[in-house]
């Protein structure tokens, strides 16, 4: 795997955004193969920070907000394509 997703697990995501962890690793390996690794985690600390919305996941360090399966998906393509 090059790249690596966290997907924060934790109760403002969850919240936010419900169990998409399954969902999105499938929309994942759909669009990018193996190149990128999803990992659930718990809370990466985002949700203290008032200046963005939940639910937040992490690709290769950088934060990413208002990340809906969709936005991700969207996020990722940016990135790698
Ligand atoms: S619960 Fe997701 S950043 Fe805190």
């Amino acid at each position: 795997m090059e790249h690596k997703l966290t997907v924060c697990c934790g109760t403002s995501c969850y919240l936010a955004a419900g169990n998409r962890t399954d969902k999105l690793e499938e929309l994942i390996t759909k669009e990018f193969g193996d190149k990128v690794e999803v990992v659930p985690s718990g809370c990466i600390g985002q949700c203290m920070k008032n200046e963005a919305s939940p639910p937040f996941v992490k690709f290769d360090g950088e934060i990413i907000s208002d990340a809906t399966n969709e936005n991700i998906i969207k996020e990722l393509k940016k990135r790698l394509t």
